[in-house]
């Protein structure tokens, strides 16, 4: 590979994955996914973060380039969920007296994925410095971001945040690293609003939080444990993560359908219709059943309104719109004004769920329900005029 320099002394050493199909075995990654790591070789050297096993068969190879013979003095774990740390064995295999830098709270975790020796650990805690020569780092405990243990490394020298999964995105780096090099907004915009809303948006509070410790730090450059490394405009990542943990949603309706046999499907396609008719020009229409929930996830943490209609199933709700809503009560996206449809052969269900579910969600109801028997013909969908009128 050829070399990355972030800033003085600071290497790119990551690994782009495009052979693992489900991010933690549940999320589609049909553009891959980037594990990075930075090694910073001063008068004392430092790695931050590792990379998921097996990811990049010549990492090693890649630091002890990079070493050119000087041991590796420390190794920071940011973050101790394994597509950052699973390859500590075999780094403590080529650098035996390697010193493991975490907190109180990650030595625990490790210990219980790890055989370790812990006389190798060295905790810090808020605020600890650490120099290393020319570069002068800082530990921020940031818990929450994505895990209990979470915290951020941050130079004080050149003014470098080490942010772990914070500021992250699914989507491999091809060939761009820094976001002066690639077409964010095309490429990865999409793929980082699905990374938060999937992965870290049910701690957005505890983002908030990181940012408002953040508040006022000088930072040059980002250097996230996933996807791009900003440099040339490092706020446009901090403000796109400050937007999404305060649930702020762009204009716009999401209408997601579960149907069997397309009666629920047409009601959707009516509403959509007298929605777009109010002039409304955002309207996204998920099949539930058809596209993978993290998609409509993303699409609802992004947009304002909300419809959700669902066919009777067993007496419930579909299987796969109960599969959504458990999402959704996961990550518990706020600030939503939303409604309701459903439909029925005999006793119903669907939409009694539906309303159940919806009653546990801090959003707020823009028009009561529709709920239809057998075919949605003319006559059944009056109720859909009040809801694009009250919803719009
Ligand atoms: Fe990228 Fe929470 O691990």
């Amino acid at each position: 590979m050829k070399k990355i320099i972030v800033s003085n002394r600071i290497h790119y050493i990551g690994a782009n994955d495009r052979r693992k199909a489900l991010f933690e075995n549940n999320w589609p990654l049909p553009q891959g996914v980037a594990y990075n790591s930075y090694l910073i070789s001063d008068d004392k050297s430092i790695l931050i973060d590792t990379l998921e096993f097996g990811s990049k068969d010549d990492y090693i190879d890649e630091i002890e380039a990079i070493l050119q013979g000087k041991p590796l003095d420390f190794l920071v774990v940011n973050h101790m969920e394994p597509d950052h740390s699973s390859m500590i064995g075999l780094l403590l295999r080529v650098f035996p007296s390697m010193k493991i830098i975490g907190n109180n709270k990650t030595f625990k975790i490790l210990e219980a994925y790890y055989k370790l020796n812990p006389g190798q650990f060295f905790e810090v805690s808020d605020g600890q410095e650490l120099d290393l020569g020319y570069h002068k780092l800082k530990f921020v405990m940031t818990p929450w971001v994505h895990w209990p243990e979470t915290m951020m490394t941050y130079d004080m020298t050149d003014k470098v945040l080490f942010s772990c999964d914070a500021f992250g995105s699914f989507g491999t780096l091809d060939g761009g690293v820094f976001d002066d090099e690639i077409d964010f907004e095309t490429r990865y915009e999409g793929e980082m609003l699905r990374y938060y809303s999937n992965i870290v948006g049910k701690y957005s509070n505890m983002v908030q939080k990181a940012l408002a410790k953040l508040d006022g730090v000088p930072v040059k450059f980002v250097c996230p444990s996933h996807g791009p490394v900003w440099r040339k405009d490092p706020m446009k990542v901090i403000s796109l993560y400050d937007k999404w943990s305060k649930y702020e949603s762009e204009p716009g309706v999401v209408i997601v359908f579960a149907s069997m046999y397309g009666n629920t499907e047409k009601m959707a396609d009516y509403i959509a219709r007298l929605i777009a008719e109010k002039g409304e020009k955002n309207i996204i229409i998920h099949d539930v059943s058809k596209t993978h929930v993290s998609y409509i996830l993303r699409d609802i943490w992004k947009y304002g309104s909300l419809i959700l209609g669902s066919c009777a199933y067993n007496a419930g709700m579909h299987p796969m719109m109960a599969q959504l809503c458990h999402e959704l009560e996961v990550a518990a996206p706020k600030n939503k004004r939303y409604s309701l449809f459903g439909s029925y052969s005999w006793s119903g269900g669907g939409l009694k769920m539906l309303e159940s579910f919806s009653s546990k969600m801090s959003w707020q109801l823009a028009e009561k329900p529709v709920e239809v028997l057998g075919i949605p013909d003319h006559d059944k969908m009056e109720g859909f005029i009040s809801i694009a009128d009250k919803l719009i």
